[in-house]
């Protein structure tokens, strides 16, 4: 039945006291703890729970039991060290009709047993287990009830990006082209391939066709400028045959990512699409508006209206001058962005429409403060590590074909105080949570000036960061999967040398061994 307390692992993590007060300690929350209502199944209840709730089809089991080779898979993919800290929690949840909280407070300990201790090499055949927690989340739709038919998106990228292991966006294009099932959800997305062959273009369109994908898939030449090529997809996009059909063309990078696709619809119909609208958002970073100017950063997506295309695509030519190109160089090289922004400016009355929740993400460094902000952002971006952040909104958002899209990102605070920022990490606090959770903590930087207050002004402020201050440790999200009965299984990895969680800056470690959390998403 995995470790006891009886072994001191208990959430604790490495800590300078002396032997005496951690053997009070444990006194105390030992006998607090035979107090408490328990919301640990005894072994004679560990089979299948049944809710009555549901019928036949829905019957979710917990299942306790640990799989060796899963674990084996794991420490391949992370290098896990063969002694592993584990944890398996069900999280049922409650759709109710009620706000998306910013935090969710629950009356419950997420691990109220601590860890097991595991060894790979050996492991127990089952895990503690314990009653599902049970979680209040907004009644919010999943992918497989959009119509995204109003939308047509274009990107332009290059077959060995498409291909590249590491990279490939093509599974979280399909994400929010698709229902999550194989089938168009109505989206279509002109895709340009840079100086691709023709058998790099059939192989493309097949493969994405085959994924549902409503895609068409044509070449483009290097030889073209960037910022002149880049601009003249919005031209591309109002010739497509669909565009009687359409209410909005969006231009967007290989990395745009938008978890939502309800959510962005319902954003969107807020707006009159047959006016002149030009939607986006401006960079998180102040540096980066004033450099390049106040204008959709492509990055976050772009959204325009048709009549507003019209005009584009009958200025393209003014527009895309060797003169324009040159004044689009803001010595980095002339910019598209710049170069729409002023076609735009130059020849209508529009200026930008800013919708806040699309995310540019010109941040560098640990993204956590942002992801476990409590945000529910449209669109995210910049998130394949290089010289910027790294994250996996695309595992992270899988959650929501389980509970929602409301689900993606928002928090649970637990009586152990954990905070689960779903989809993203699992945090815990070992000395409570004292800080203002509705600021972002400024885990990342600006780049490549960070001034401090770069990004307070799309942010807001942010708060101290607890790296290093043995305050704070997370498991990060890792992989997610939709399991057959519909439930979601997430893996929250924490190692044991991640060079954040130490006392002080490069000093002693938090933890000793790797750890591994399990959150499976069940519905009542
Ligand atoms: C069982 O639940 C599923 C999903 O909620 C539903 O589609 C199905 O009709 C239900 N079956 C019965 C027998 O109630
Ligand atoms: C354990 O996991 C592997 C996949 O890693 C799977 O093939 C196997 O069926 C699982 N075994 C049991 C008993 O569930
Ligand atoms: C769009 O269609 C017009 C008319 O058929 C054509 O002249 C123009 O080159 C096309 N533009 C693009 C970018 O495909």
């Amino acid at each position: 039945m995995g470790s006891s307390m009886a072994t001191g692992n208990r959430l604790k993590p490495r800590a300078p006291f002396t032997r005496a007060l951690f053997l009070t300690v444990f006194c105390l929350v030992l006998f607090i703890y035979t107090l408490r209502p328990s919301s640990i199944e005894r072994p004679a209840q560990v089979q299948p729970q049944r809710n009555p709730m549901l019928n036949g089809s829905h019957v979710h089991m917990s299942d306790c039991t640990i799989n060796k080779s899963q674990l084996e898979d794991l420490q391949d993919r992370y290098e896990l060290g063969d002694e592993i800290e584990f944890a398996r929690r069900y999280v049922r949840f409650h759709r109710q009709d009620i706000d998306r909280k910013p935090m969710t407070k629950i009356d419950m300990d997420l691990f109220p047993r601590g860890f097991d201790e595991i060894d790979i090499r050996n492991p127990p055949r089952r895990t503690t287990c314990l009653k599902p927690l049970e979680v209040p989340v907004p009644r919010s739709r999943t992918p497989n009830t959009v119509d995204a038919s109003d939308l047509l998106f274009g990107i332009s990228t290059t077959y060995s990006r498409l291909t590249d292991e590491e990279i490939s966006p093509i599974k979280e294009w399909a994400h929010w082209l698709t229902d999550g099932n194989g089938k168009s959800n109505g989206a279509g997305l002109v895709l340009r391939l840079i100086d691709a062959t023709v058998e790099e273009l059939e192989e493309t369109q097949a493969k994405m066709t085959d994924m549902g994908i409503d895609v068409k898939v044509y070449p483009t030449d290097s030889s073209i400028e960037m910022a002149k090529r880049y601009l003249s997809l919005l031209p591309a996009l109002y010739n497509d045959t669909s565009r009687e059909s359409r209410k909005f063309l969006v231009m967007c990078d290989d990395d745009t990512f938008y978890p939502s696709m309800h959510n962005l619809l319902d954003r969107l119909s807020q707006y009159d699409y047959r006016t002149d609208l030009y939607i986006g958002t401006l960079s998180e970073d102040v540096n980066n508006i004033q450099r390049h100017g106040s204008q959709a950063f492509g990055g976050a997506g772009v959204f325009f209206s048709i009549p507003l295309a019209e005009k584009v695509a009958d200025k393209f030519d003014q527009c895309s001058t060797a003169e324009k190109i040159e004044e689009a160089n803001t010595g980095w090289g002339p910019q598209g962005d710049i170069l729409l922004r002023k076609c735009i400016h130059e020849h209508t009355e529009t200026t930008l429409t800013l919708l806040r929740e699309l995310h540019q993400l010109d941040i560098q460094g640990d993204p956590a403060g942002f992801y476990e902000g409590g945000l529910s952002p449209l669109s995210l971006h910049h998130f394949k590590g290089g010289m910027w952040h790294k994250a996996r909104p695309y595992e992270g958002a899988q959650v929501i074909h389980a509970c929602g899209e409301d689900c993606f990102l928002q928090r649970f605070q637990t009586a152990d105080d954990f905070i689960i920022s779903n989809g993203f990490s699992i945090a815990y606090y070992p000395k409570g949570i004292d800080f203002n959770i509705h600021q972002i903590e400024k885990t990342f930087t600006a780049a490549p000036d960070d001034y401090g207050w770069n990004l307070d002004f799309m942010l807001g402020p942010q708060r101290k960061n607890l790296l290093w201050t043995g305050r704070k440790v997370a498991w990060e999200l890792m992989e997610a999967q939709v399991q057959k009965d519909g439930s979601v299984k997430q893996t929250y990895i924490r190692k044991t040398d991640d060079y954040r969680w130490t006392y002080g800056e490069g000093g002693n470690r938090m933890f000793e061994k790797d750890g591994v959390l399990e959150l499976v998403w069940i519905s009542s």
